[in-house]
């Protein structure tokens, strides 16, 4: 684990109780990142950071919470992730409307970075698994929300859109990363999503990228900013 970061600006992080949300937290505590949460359970936030972290209560429906969240952060990431085909974990309440809600207020506090977690197959509309609650649109139409509106300003994103996720440890992987949404299916870890998503804040490479993520084959590695330099547009 060889990466330094000396980045040491507030993070936000959206999701953070989530199985990636999770390992996002753990990483950027690994750097010594000052790291925020937005959660809806500080039971469960504190269950898993102690006291490690700031805890921001509220959902992802609510702009004054997202507000309060966001203020004084020089960058956000956002690992949401719905879990039912209606209500307030339902694709478009929180992987369309409320990604959107937290990007439009991330850029109203002034925040530099915003980088969220996609998937595979999310530019295609007739794939299968948008009969979940046309998930993948709802994730489509958030990140086309985002490059709009962290592209300019000074302001900057990265989109990672991993396979089937897995819960190893990190940097135990080489990895594949492709863009133009080819991939049809591979499975990538949370925690090496996690990483990238971290390394982001400081790889100048990982500005206003979009790609895809899988598992290549098992070989231990030093750090994945390399990854970053095989990416174009
Ligand atoms: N599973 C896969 O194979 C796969 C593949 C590709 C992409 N993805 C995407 O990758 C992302 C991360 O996946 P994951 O499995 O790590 O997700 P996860 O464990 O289900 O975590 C989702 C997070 O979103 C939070 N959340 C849901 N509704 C919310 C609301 N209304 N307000 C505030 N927070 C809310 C959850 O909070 P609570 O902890 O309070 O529930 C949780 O922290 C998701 O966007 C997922 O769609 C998944």
């Amino acid at each position: 684990m060889a990466e330094q970061s000396g980045y040491a600006k507030q993070v936000l992080v959206a999701g953070a109780t989530g199985k990636t949300g999770s390992w996002v937290v753990r990483r950027l505590l690994h750097y010594g990142v000052p790291v925020r949460v937005f959660v809806r359970s500080e039971e469960k936030a504190r269950s898993l950071f102690g006291d490690a972290v700031e805890v921001v209560l509220g959902k992802i429906q609510d702009a004054d919470a997202i507000s309060r969240a966001v203020s004084g952060c020089d960058a956000v990431i956002s690992a949401l992730g719905s879990s039912a085909v209606s209500g307030e974990a339902s694709p478009h309440e929180v992987d369309r409307d409320g990604a959107i809600r937290l990007m439009d207020e991330a850029a109203k506090a002034g925040v530099r970075h915003f980088a969220m977690v996609s998937s595979i197959g999310v530019t295609k509309w007739y794939h299968p698994l948008n009969l979940f609650a046309g998930v993948l649109n709802m994730k489509f139409a958030a990140e086309e929300h985002l490059r709009q509106q962290f592209s300019t300003e000074g302001r900057s994103y990265t989109i990672i859109r991993p396979g089937g996720l897995k819960d190893e440890e990190p940097l135990q992987y080489r990895l594949r990363v492709e863009q133009g949404d080819h991939l049809w299916n591979g499975w990538t870890n949370r925690s090496d999503v996690a990483e990238l998503l971290v390394l982001s804040l400081w790889v100048e490479k990982a500005a206003n990228k979009t790609f895809e993520v899988i598992n290549d084959a098992p070989e231990p590695q030093q750090s994945l900013a390399g990854y970053y330099d095989k990416l174009s547009s």
